[in-house]
């Protein structure tokens, strides 16, 4: 009999959302084993893992969810009782240059977890969980009015958001004909440590502390719903243990906001910190070629969540995007160890070409 009343594999848990569940998971639930799995991809960092990396109820395996056996080798090993999903490709622009990575690892790599599930879940299929974590880029692009509910019709517009899409769709797909019990959460874009700076808010802080231009797509009028990424974490922790089987919830900030008012913001907020003379960081910013079929508006309506769950966002974005930046400023060797080798490479290529 083993001494844990779980075992919980989690995927993706060496990224950004990933490695925040991991922390809390494995702090708040010493009841519980976690096994994260990471291919450790440019986007993972084992450093984000070190204050749990040694606790007893942590393991860390590192392996490819597109690879069947390795995972079918793990559920055996580990006896997995619950899966939380997060590994994903999971940068638009990435998608838009490489598409075939989001097909591989999103769509295929969620199908190999699922089968896994079902071959070893099917004595007592009811008394397991598969949580998968997903995106608000599934319902496509609003209007200036109206926010995603959970009936919202899918229309994704990128590759990215296509694939997890897909992969959303099998999820439930496995649930109806093979009653896998499955929940999943639709998030709006989430901030804070740890976050890769390929994404809007840790580039900005990078080019701000490295003096470079601050590349706003097109004429910065896309509004995003900012979630401060601990928050996600809570939504997630109810929505694992409390959340309805075969349900799906939005999870949002309650924080919109125009991608240029945003990097004001940042700006505003960076220049106060360092010192510097008021203006100084928005001199930096530089309006490039808009990114293809860009997404114009996020908006999420949160209330089942509010209402089965009593979840509530406890950040406002002003409180979040301060507590941001100081850990940026704090951690600069992270940013350095993040933005360095595959990553410059990327940039280059990326932003050169505009
Ligand atoms: P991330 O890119 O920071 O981390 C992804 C992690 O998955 C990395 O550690 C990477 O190494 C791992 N990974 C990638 N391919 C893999 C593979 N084939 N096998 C095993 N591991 C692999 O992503 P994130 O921003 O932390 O997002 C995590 C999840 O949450 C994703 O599923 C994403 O779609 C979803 N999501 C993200 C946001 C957001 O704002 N960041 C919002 C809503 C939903
Ligand atoms: O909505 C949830 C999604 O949020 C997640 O599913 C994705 O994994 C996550 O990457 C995020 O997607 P976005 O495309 O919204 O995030 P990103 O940080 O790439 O961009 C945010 C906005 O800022 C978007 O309108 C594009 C714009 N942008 C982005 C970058 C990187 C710029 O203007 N300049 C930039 O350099």
């Amino acid at each position: 009999m083993s001494q844990y009343s779980k075992k919980i594999l989690i995927t993706g848990g060496a990224g950004f959302i990933g490695s925040h569940v991991v922390n809390h998971f494995v702090r708040k639930y010493q009841e519980y084993q976690i096994v994260n799995l990471d291919a450790l991809t440019y986007a993972a960092n084992l450093e984000n893992l070190k204050d749990i990396e040694r606790a007893t109820n942590y393991t860390f395996v590192k392996a490819d969810i597109t690879d069947k056996p390795a995972i079918d080798k793990l559920f055996a090993e580990y006896q997995i009782t619950d899966v939380i999903h997060l590994a994903a490709e999971s940068h638009v622009d990435r998608s838009i240059e490489d598409p075939t990575a989001f097909v591989k690892t999103n769509v295929l790599g969620t199908l190999n977890l699922l089968l896994t599930a079902k071959e070893n879940w099917k004595a007592a299929m009811s008394s397991h969980r598969f949580y998968h974590i997903s995106t608000d880029e599934v319902f496509g692009s609003l209007g200036e009015t109206g926010f995603f509910t959970e009936t919202t019709a899918y229309d994704p517009r990128s590759p990215y958001s296509a694939s997890k899409a897909s992969s959303d769709h099998f999820v439930r797909a496995f649930f109806h004909t093979y009653g896998i019990p499955v929940v999943i959460s639709n998030c709006s874009n989430n901030y804070g440590p740890y976050q890769f700076p390929e994404k809007l808010i840790p580039l900005m802080i990078n080019n701000i502390l490295n003096k470079k231009a601050l590349p706003v797509y097109g004429e910065g009028k896309n509004v995003r719903d900012w979630l401060w990424v601990g928050d996600h974490v809570a939504a997630m922790d109810l929505i694992f243990h409390k959340g309805a089987t075969g349900e799906s919830y939005n999870i949002g900030g309650n924080s919109e906001m125009k991608n240029i008012d945003l990097v004001h913001l940042i700006c505003d907020l960076m220049d106060t910190k360092l010192g510097n003379q008021p203006g100084t960081s928005r001199g930096l910013i530089q309006f490039v070629k808009d990114r293809p079929g860009h997404d114009l508006r996020y908006a999420i309506d949160a209330s089942l969540i509010k209402e089965q769950l009593s979840w509530s966002p406890s950040h406002t974005l002003m409180q979040g995007i301060s507590k941001t930046i100081d850990w940026y400023l704090s951690n600069q060797e992270w940013l350095d160890h993040a933005s360095s080798g595959e990553y410059i490479r990327y940039y280059e290529k990326h932003y050169m070409k505009k």
